[in-house]
């Protein structure tokens, strides 16, 4: 079985829907930069009020803040067994610096799963976006509704939109991944690491053929 995964993909290719769904399944620690911005934010955090001037404008955190929290993370105890990063690396230089910090640590990125999805789809999947505010699910208010509209299945806590999850900081967010993220799939390319899905099967399915790809 792959463990030190890499999820990438453009926002809202469905990185942290299938994240939430491997991590169980494969039993290993699913590590989102953005989560950890979020709760930094909601802590109000030194670190949040830094990161939240470059979110809600869809703007990237700068590097070194967001490479030391990384670091910070991946020395935990719990990343021993494996863990699922989903919006790092999402820069040259967070590449680079991951690649020195794994060998460091001794936990070789495995694979990178690579998420393919069209600007016309991200755009209908992030504008119906709402996340749990506790555990922090996410729904869809077309494709992936709550059983009961506002509150989450799994913890029975509200619904809310992100402050990011508008047309104006999407487009930002669009570029960034253009300009800053997308030239890193020919960086796990050069290095044999990349395998690319398509998200547009559903989430199930998605979840299917990448566990099933990870576990052979
Ligand atoms: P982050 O939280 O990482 O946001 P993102 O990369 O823009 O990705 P999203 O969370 O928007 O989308 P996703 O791919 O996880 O999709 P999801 O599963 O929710 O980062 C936020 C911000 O933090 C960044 O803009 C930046 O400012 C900062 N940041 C974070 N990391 C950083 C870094 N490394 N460096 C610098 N700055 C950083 O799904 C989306 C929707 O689609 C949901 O409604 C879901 O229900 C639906 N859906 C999901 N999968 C499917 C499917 N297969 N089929 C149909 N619908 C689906």
């Amino acid at each position: 079985m792959k463990k030190n995964i890499i999820l990438m993909g453009p926002p809202g290719a469905g990185k942290g829907t299938l994240a939430k769904q491997l991590k169980s399944s494969l039993n290993l620690v699913h590590i989102s930069t953005g989560d950890m911005f979020r709760e930094n934010i909601k802590g109000g955090t030194a670190l949040g009020l830094l990161a939240k001037s470059y979110i809600d404008k869809g703007d990237l955190v700068p590097d070194q803040v967001t490479i030391d929290m990384l670091k910070a993370r991946l020395a935990e105890k719990d990343c021993e067994n494996g863990f699922l990063l989903d919006g790092f690396p999402r820069t040259l230089p967070q590449a680079e610096a991951l690649e020195r910090l794994s060998k460091e640590i001794n936990r070789p990125i495995e694979v990178v799963v690579n998420l393919d999805c069209n600007n016309e789809e991200l755009i209908r999947r992030i504008s119906g976006r709402r996340v749990c505010k506790n555990c922090g699910a996410p729904y869809h208010i077309v494709t992936m509704k709550p059983k009961v509209e506002g509150v989450c299945d799994l913890c029975g806590g509200p619904l809310y939109q992100r402050a990011d999850d508008n047309e104006e900081a999407l487009k930002v967010r669009l570029d960034h991944y253009v300009t800053d993220t997308k030239p890193l799939l020919d960086f796990y390319k050069q290095r044999g690491l990349l395998e690319n899905f398509n998200s547009l099967v559903g989430s199930q399915e998605l979840f299917n053929q990448v566990s099933k790809f990870l576990t052979k």
